[in-house]
């Protein structure tokens, strides 16, 4: 048998879950069969079933990533180099990847690098693609790596000590931004030579200024939106280009246009869905071939808050959004 979670309708993740119980799946033309040993519950998971507009006609799934061994391939399947019966592997990006088992299409299933454990190969793929993602956006400005540097907020997520962990291997300066003393110290104890500033003090826009020690702030990363998104976007020097990738604050950003007019600066969304829709094909593996280099040279930062068993869904969820957790919640379904 195989259990899954779904749910039927949107709403607060705890409330709307389920665990269904269906027979195994076997794959068709093209598939890959996996049993799944680790599955990690992210924000933008919990964040598509509090969206899911209306009624669902039929079960939706759940979870978009997972880690498992390989149990059979389907005919005609065009697996990647190394994807073997019995080899481990991840996948992303799998609609209802949080599944006892799953058939997966080929294409979205690579190889866990020897060395990483189960522990790691859970959140290997989209938190270190959307690291490269972010990369690629502050590359794309003239100064950065330059004389200019990065600013990043929410720097302690499991996404931002990625992102700091890119910058220190490809010595691009950044400046992390935390919302509070304690994360900043947890922060500063991981990258002691990387500057961290908390927003708990009124003048922490001027301690960027000072890290910065007058180089221009060219690009700033933000999962947060909201009201400080003003204060960034002051901190930009002209030109300056600010990658939104998250939602986490509830208030919509709001900014006069005069802001954006006199800097000429760039305000841009970024998610994996876009990637996923925009990118090539020789793009996307070249994307997941830098996704595991990140998870085997940065393992160190792929920390797990807790790991629960299917039946503890709602405690999943929940510890997925608690403030001052530091990594991500995995579920182990067996
Ligand atoms: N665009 C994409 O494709 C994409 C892909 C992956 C992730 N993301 C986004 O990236 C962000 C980070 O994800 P993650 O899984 O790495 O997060 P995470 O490990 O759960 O960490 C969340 C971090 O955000 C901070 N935070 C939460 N609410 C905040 C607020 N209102 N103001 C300031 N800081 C706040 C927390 O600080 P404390 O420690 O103080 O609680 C914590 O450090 C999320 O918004 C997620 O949706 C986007």
């Amino acid at each position: 048998m195989n259990r899954r979670v779904v749910y039927t309708r949107g709403g607060s993740p705890a409330d709307v879950l389920a665990v269904i119980e269906e027979p195994e799946p076997v794959p068709q033309h093209g598939q890959v069969l996996i049993r799944t040993t680790a599955f990690p519950v992210h924000r933008g998971d919990l964040l598509a079933i509090e969206a899911y507009p209306g009624t669902a006609a039929e079960p939706v799934p759940g979870g978009v990533e997972a880690t498992g061994v390989v149990e059979a391939i389907g005919p005609g399947a065009r697996v990647a180099p190394g994807v073997e019966v019995g080899g481990r592997v991840s996948v992303f990006l799998h609609p209802g990847a949080w599944s006892q088992w799953i058939v997966a299409d080929a294409e979205v299933v690579v190889t866990v690098p020897d060395g990483l454990s189960d522990e790691v190969a859970a959140h290997m793929m989209v938190n270190p693609l959307t690291a490269v993602m972010l990369r690629r956006e502050a590359q794309e400005h003239l100064a950065f790596g330059y004389d200019g540097l990065l600013v990043q907020t929410a720097a302690g997520s499991s996404v931002g000590r990625l992102v700091t962990g890119v910058c220190q291997s490809h010595n691009l300066p950044v400046v992390n931004v935390v919302r509070s003393d304690r994360g900043a110290a947890e922060l500063r104890k991981r990258f002691p030579d990387v500057p961290v500033v908390s927003t708990e003090h009124p003048g922490w826009a001027d301690e960027v200024r000072k890290a910065a020690d007058g180089r221009p702030v060219s690009v700033a990363f933000d999962p947060i939106g909201g009201k400080h998104v003003e204060d960034l976007l002051d901190l930009l020097a002209p030109g300056g280009k600010l990658v939104v990738y998250g939602q986490l604050a509830e208030e919509p950003i709001s900014v006069h246009a005069s802001t954006l007019l006199h800097k000429s600066l760039t305000l841009r969304g970024a998610t994996l869905g876009r990637w996923l829709l925009e990118a090539s094909a020789e793009r996307r593996v070249s994307d997941v071939a830098a996704a595991k280099q990140i998870a085997l040279t940065l393992k160190d930062q792929f920390d797990v808050a807790a790991t629960y068993g299917l039946d503890e869904l709602a405690n999943a969820v929940e510890h997925a959004v608690r403030p001052g957790k530091v990594g991500t919640v995995l579920i182990r379904p067996w």
